[in-house]
């Protein structure tokens, strides 16, 4: 069995699209991975993964690199926060977000929190997803350690965590702000109706026509005017191609 036989078997038995991401960087993950558990075979493989559940929810979690941060690119969310503040929230007090791949949450939280900075009377609404249900489990209980918040600002970090033993909290007014939900951006149907969408760190992992699909499809679920924000690797060039104009390096508004 070679990868693309592996490939076509995961999409089968596991539901994730591996033939969507970047092929090399995929077979080097997951023959390290391999030599983890002693494995050397993927056939082996396979059937270490339908067999053990333990070993399948490694493989997943492995394969889509969770790593995340409260306000990751602290300068970047506040570019982020000034466009909010200029292009949506004149027009709006009930804007419509979208944080994709959220991991376990640092992102949506980190939007959730600014907007209760700078619209506390508005009635925002913010659904975070993410491939993952595992790491979903773990955004929706809200609790970090100290690693994830370091970027968090002194005052942000009394006003809305609690602190209990080693363990940090979001508190459970920034918690009911948003829904998480499950959703694999390559396969699932996207919303519509977004006015900001926030998908970072993710598009990287994936082939550029995969790619390319993702932001024609996040055009197309954004109202005009609506912004997207990626992450710091993840400049789109060809912006005027998916219908946006450029805002910033990145942060794109849709035509
Ligand atoms: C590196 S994290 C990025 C987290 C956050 N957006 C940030 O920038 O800090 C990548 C996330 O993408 C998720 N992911 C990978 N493939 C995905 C897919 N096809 N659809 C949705 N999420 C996916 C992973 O589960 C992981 O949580």
């Amino acid at each position: 069995m070679d990868f693309d036989d592996f490939n076509k078997w995961a999409f089968k038995e596991l539901g994730i699209n591996l033939e969507a991401y970047k092929q090399e960087q995929l077979n080097r993950r997951i023959t390290s991975l391999m030599s983890r558990v002693g494995i050397k075979d993927l056939n082996e493989y396979k059937k270490a993964l339908l067999s053990d559940e333990d070993q399948k929810q490694k493989f997943l979690d492995f394969i889509t690199i969770n790593v995340t941060e409260f306000f990751r690119n602290t300068e970047l969310f506040k570019e982020l926060e000034s466009n909010i503040k200029k292009d949506l929230l004149p027009k709006n007090n009930k804007l419509k977000i979208w944080s994709a791949a959220c991991s376990i949450g640092c992102e949506p939280y980190s939007i959730a929190m600014i907007m209760q900075e700078i619209s506390p009377t508005g009635k925002h609404s913010i659904i975070a997803t993410d491939i993952d249900s595992t790491i979903l489990k773990k955004a929706k209980e809200g609790v970090f350690g100290e690693a994830d918040i370091k970027n968090v600002q002194k005052n942000i970090l009394d006003k809305y965590f609690i602190k209990e033993d080693k363990k940090i909290i979001v508190n459970k007014n920034i918690r009911s702000m948003v829904t998480f939900k499950k959703h694999d951006l390559i396969v699932d149907k996207y919303e519509k109706d977004f006015d900001l969408i926030v998908c970072r760190n993710v598009v990287i992992y994936f082939k550029n026509d995969v790619k390319k699909v993702i932001f024609q499809r996040f055009n197309e679920s954004l109202k005009k005017g609506g912004l997207l924000f990626v992450g710091a690797t993840e400049s789109i060039y060809n912006y005027k191609e998916y219908g946006f104009e450029k805002v910033s390096t990145f942060i794109y508004k849709k035509v």
